[in-house]
């Protein structure tokens, strides 16, 4: 018996209390009429008579110790709850808490706003896979085989499932989005009437670079494809210089300078006069007073034919350029690590636009 007090008295020293519910299950076992106590109290009558005194004053200090823990706990748990329940009075006339929802990213802007520009003159939205085979991204676009222009853009090739019995892996991560251009063509039904083809191609692209100020192995593109008969040089021309227009500050110059893809006859990369000097030279433009911001041509006839469409008929010009880019010279922003990086700081800049 003087054990059990024993024990009892411990545990009841060590209890410790932070809710409501663990101060009833203490009054459960030690104050209420059930509890382990007056079990004990009850147990007394069979104590021998020369111990029972002894016994008995051990028992009504063990009684006295759980009431009065029980009566500490209760006024610690009364406090707890009465400075949880006393909030500041509400105040009605006090302004509203601002809404915190985010702002656009500025590459969606950028993004809306090309598409924007493009619908407005007779342009369609298209889109295609980033996973894609080598012939949609290389082959179909005149890459030879062993061309170096293969390694130019250095490209993360993906392993197929069953890579074991076919050990080079033609998917990769799509390098640009003319790849979407080649799907666009080859959607032609052969035997039915031509659908001119007037699209824009917005998405995402993978390059195998390292990661720093200038370059990253993801980015964003916008192709552009109008196939349709009799689509001249004088086209793409008007296009661009409509869409640098739009685009950018009022007096922009735009300049096109022969280039070479593998995929368009003539080439042409497509530069303007810089935003940040107006064209006297600085840092950004690398004192040349001009900035590239697109690749374009002439689809190469072979291009056109390789989706089995007759080029003798039918001609048409592409052109692509990088929606990081074009929003680094409209908004200054000259670390591409930026883009991807989530700091507030950056992105609250945009709010309002
Ligand atoms: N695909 C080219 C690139 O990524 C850009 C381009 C597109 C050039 C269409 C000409 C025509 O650099």
């Amino acid at each position: 018996m003087l054990d059990k007090v024993k024990e009892l008295h411990q545990e009841i020293e060590q209890y410790t209390i932070n809710s409501p519910e663990q101060l009833e299950q203490f009054r459960m076992r030690f104050i209420s009429r059930k509890g382990v106590i007056t079990e004990l109290f009850e147990g007394l009558k069979s104590v021998p008579q020369a111990d029972r005194r002894a016994v008995g004053q051990e028992l009504n200090g063990l009684k006295n110790l759980a009431q009065e823990r029980f009566d500490s706990f209760s006024q610690l748990v009364n406090e707890q709850q009465s400075s949880a329940r006393s909030v500041a009075p509400v105040d009605l006339t006090l302004p509203t808490i601002p809404n915190l929802t985010g702002t656009q990213h500025p590459l969606t802007l950028v993004r809306q706003r090309i598409i924007q520009i493009f619908e407005r003159i007779g342009f369609n939205v298209a889109d295609g896979p980033e996973i894609e085979s080598d012939w949609y991204n290389f082959g179909a676009l005149n890459f030879p085989d062993n061309h170096p222009a293969r390694d130019m853009q250095d490209t993360f090739f993906v392993e197929k499932a069953n890579a074991d019995t076919d050990a080079s892996s033609d998917m990769l991560l799509r390098t640009h989005t003319s790849n979407v251009q080649i799907r666009l063509m080859e959607r032609q039904k052969p035997g039915t009437a031509f659908r001119p083809i007037r699209s824009i191609m917005p998405g995402r692209v993978y390059r195998n670079e390292t990661i720093s100020a200038r370059a990253h192995c993801m980015f964003h593109q916008v192709e552009g494809l109008y196939i349709d008969r009799n689509v001249g040089f004088k086209d793409l021309k008007d296009t661009l210089y409509h869409f640098v227009k739009e685009m950018f500050e009022p007096g922009t110059r735009i300049r096109f300078r022969p280039s070479y893809f593998p995929f368009t006859e003539p080439s042409a990369e497509i530069d303007i006069s810089c935003q940040i000097c107006g064209g006297k030279g600085c840092n950004i433009c690398k004192h040349t007073g001009w900035v590239e911001i697109a690749g374009s041509g002439m689809v190469d006839p072979q291009v056109i034919a390789n989706c089995g469409i007759d080029p003798e008929e039918y001609t048409g010009f592409a052109f692509g350029m990088g929606i990081e880019r074009i929003t680094q010279l409209k908004y200054v922003v000259n670390d591409l690590r930026l883009y991807t990086e989530n700091d507030v700081r950056f992105l609250r800049q945009f709010e309002g636009l």
